[in-house]
């Protein structure tokens, strides 16, 4: 429960007049931010920005424009390290830790090929994942493990949507090699104690990846806090450009792991018989890369700064409170995760009873309030708990009090539709 102090500061957002949507159409209560935010006017002109006074290839060129494009790259890449806490001993940021790939379905893809090898992942050895994972983080492992005869084995929650200590140390043993886990669930918007399930895979000599897809957007995120070895997430769930994500991953890693895709750009040299890579990150990134988009995630990055992580984590705490005590307070909704607000990053998923979530999802969006309705690309999770599907509200820190009122009022109209009263 927010305290009046707490619930006043949720009245109004200061931010959606940044974002040209939602200052354009203030009918829109848009609550589906952890399938993509929305962006800031200083990402759309920064695109704009690029193609109008930079825009030549990157890497390729040797004239101006296109080492200016070139150098912007670079920048993103340092603001993105500084923004994960990727720095070394003394505060400097490892730029060239940063890998550029088109999401983080992409950033998984890439380690679940090229990780395997580097540890040299074989049949009887264990890759670990969680139940709660997305598809992207699943489909990948299981297509390792049928390819090397290693087993997946899954961490699962328990009553309270928990990943026990116990669960931990249970399923990450000797015979694991790889451990790949969520750091917040895109359904349950539960956070895993990462730091426990790291030290635990290191414990066992096992790699550790996160899929960070739904914390860096919502939580101030430290690699090195969080003791993981490699880090994916999407920049258009941050108010970047979609199109454009990133792997992060420790240097002595990354170079240690085989290419992904080959091409220009990623190799030193080419033989008719070979090549030699590139060094990290380039290595990684086959083609001319999206630099405008780096460009406009860069941008994303500063105003995202501008805020402050911890702002931002504060405010989105909150909202996310009272979304999950005004839902929880419907005696026709039931809240499928943790009734705690405080619990939730970003995500609440609910179901209406009786009532299906697509046409949960169908009424509301009469009233131009945006949900997502479905298995939320993580069937698995959906299996363990006994849902098909589920309707899921997501906040950003651009969302107020205004928009879950409008939800719950929404609801209120959906049951009346199918029950009258
Ligand atoms: N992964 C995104 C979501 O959870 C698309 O909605």
């Amino acid at each position: 429960m927010l305290t009046s102090e707490q619930i006043a500061s949720i009245e109004n957002s200061p931010y959606k007049a940044d974002f040209p949507l939602l200052a354009k159409h203030p009918e829109i209560v848009f609550m589906d931010s952890a399938a993509t935010a929305q962006r800031p006017e200083a990402v759309l002109a920064a695109e704009r920005t690029f193609y109008e006074t930079m825009n030549a290839n990157p890497l390729r060129g040797l004239y101006r424009l296109s080492v200016e494009a070139t150098a912007s790259i670079e920048e993103a890449r340092k603001h993105i390290a500084e923004l994960i806490g990727a720095v070394d001993d003394a505060g400097k940021p490892q730029g060239s830790e940063i890998v550029f790939t088109r999401n983080a379905s992409e950033s998984l893809n890439l380690v679940a090929h090229t990780l395997p090898q580097a540890v040299e992942l074989g049949p009887g050895d264990d890759v670990v994942i969680s139940i709660m994972e997305h598809h992207s983080n699943i489909i990948p492992w299981q297509q390792v493990c049928k390819a090397t005869g290693a087993n997946l084995v899954y961490l699962r929650l328990d009553d309270d949507y928990t990943i026990t200590q116990d669960e931990i140390e249970a399923k990450i043993g000797p015979a694991a090699k790889i451990v790949s886990v969520t750091q917040v669930s895109n359904v349950l918007g539960v956070e895993n104690d990462i730091p426990a399930i790291a030290a635990r895979a290191h414990e066992m000599g096992a790699a550790m990846v996160v899929d960070g897809a739904q914390s860096v957007p919502h939580i101030a995120v430290d690699v090195r806090k969080l003791g993981c070895d490699l880090l994916a997430f999407s920049a258009h769930k941050m108010g970047g450009p979609m199109g454009i994500g990133v792997l992060w991953g420790k240097a002595e890693l990354l170079d240690a792991m085989p290419p992904f895709l080959t091409g220009g750009e990623m190799i030193d040299s080419v033989t008719e018989t070979g090549a030699v890579w590139a060094p990290v990150p380039q290595k990684f990134e086959a083609g001319t890369q999206d630099a405008a988009g780096s460009f406009a995630f860069d941008a994303a990055i500063g105003y995202l700064k501008g805020l402050g992580m911890e702002a931002i984590e504060q405010r989105e705490r909150l909202l996310a409170t009272y979304l999950t005590d005004q839902l929880d307070a419907l005696d026709f909704v039931h809240v499928i995760g943790p009734t705690d607000g405080t619990r939730h990053v970003g995500a609440v998923a609910f179901n209406v009873e009786g009532i299906h979530p697509h046409d949960v999802a169908s009424i509301l969006d009469m009233s131009d309030i945006c949900i997502r309705a479905g298995h939320h690309c993580a069937q698995p999770l959906l299996a363990y708990l006994g849902e098909s599907s589920t309707c899921r509200a997501s906040i950003a820190f651009y969302n107020d009090k205004s928009d879950i009122d409008a939800l719950v009022e929404g609801l209120k109209g959906v049951w009346q539709v199918f029950n009258g009263s």
